[in-house]
């Protein structure tokens, strides 16, 4: 299943391709079903206690910056009552799982490393393709918190530019339970932002260019279960917090050429016993 060269075309032109029924239901429920047991298996007391201790920033920090290979639970900014207690069930609170879920999950590993998606991602001009981070969102209902306009390049840079996301959506994904908005041919205003390790601990942010982004020019992108949306790595999108009823889970997964350099003062890093690898 090669991208066709019009497919390619509107990758270049926009930043963005939607890709309608590119996973299976039955695969993405497989997903779903493999989520809901690592989140049934995981402990959230000792990260509780991390997000509520006196050194919060700290010690939330280190267990985000340490996250780069491993399978690590994120929650809802709002999760938390004030002396530090989940105010509802994990399973209701959790916002995300990463970030290395592509390596150390059968699972995921099966999913990510599809031959369908290796095809996609060799038709973009990645040659020599190496799984960089996986991400289960659940944009829990009703709590499930939005993501302000961004490149995933400023978090995720390699030089040259040689990145891509993969937004999977494992359930519909409407205006209402916070789908995807991206701003076609926004990828070609150029990087405003990296998010840095910070010399001495914690991360920060370099700003290139801090004008706001034109958000009236933002499109949502309602899509079907099994759609897969590929993002260009300057692509500006955003999501907003889901108020419905309804969750949206999605997975993504971001892919870069090994050929180009990744640099250490990115935030995501992974230590010597588990090298990137590709297909
Ligand atoms: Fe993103």
């Amino acid at each position: 299943m090669k991208l066709s060269p019009d497919q390619i075309d509107i990758y270049d032109r926009d930043g963005f391709l939607v890709l309608e029924n590119f996973v299976d239901g039955k695969d993405c429920d497989r997903l779903r079903a493999r989520a809901a047991e690592l989140v049934s298996d995981f402990d959230p007391q000792g990260v509780v206690s991390i997000f509520s201790t006196h050194e919060q920033t700290r010690t939330s920090d280190d267990y985000f910056l340490e996250s780069g290979d491993k399978i690590r639970f994120f929650f809802e900014e709002h999760a938390f009552l004030p002396e530090g207690r989940l105010r509802q069930s994990k399973e209701q609170s959790i916002n995300k799982i990463g970030h290395a879920l592509h390596d150390l999950d059968p699972v995921f590993d099966t999913f990510s490393r599809a031959p369908e998606i290796k095809q996609m991602v060799s038709d973009l001009g990645i040659a020599d393709p190496l799984l960089l981070q996986s991400m289960y969102i659940f944009k829990q209902p009703r709590i499930g918190g939005g993501v302000t306009c961004h490149q995933d390049a400023t978090f995720l840079l390699t030089e040259p530019l040689r990145m891509i996301g993969l937004w999977f959506a494992l359930e519909d994904a409407t205006v209402e339970n916070g789908c995807l908005w991206a701003m076609p041919g926004g990828h070609k205003l150029g990087l405003k932002s990296r998010f840095l390790r910070a010399e001495g601990g914690g991360t920060r942010f370099e700003v290139f260019d801090n004008t706001a982004w034109p958000e009236e020019d933002l499109r949502p992108l309602e899509v079907r279960k099994g759609t897969v949306i590929v993002l260009h790595g300057l692509l500006p999108h955003l999501s907003r917090e889901n108020t419905s009823a309804r969750s949206r889970h999605a997975y993504t997964l971001h892919i870069i050429d090994a050929s180009a350099r990744y640099p250490e003062s990115n935030w995501l890093q992974r230590g010597p016993k588990m090298p990137l690898r590709g297909f």
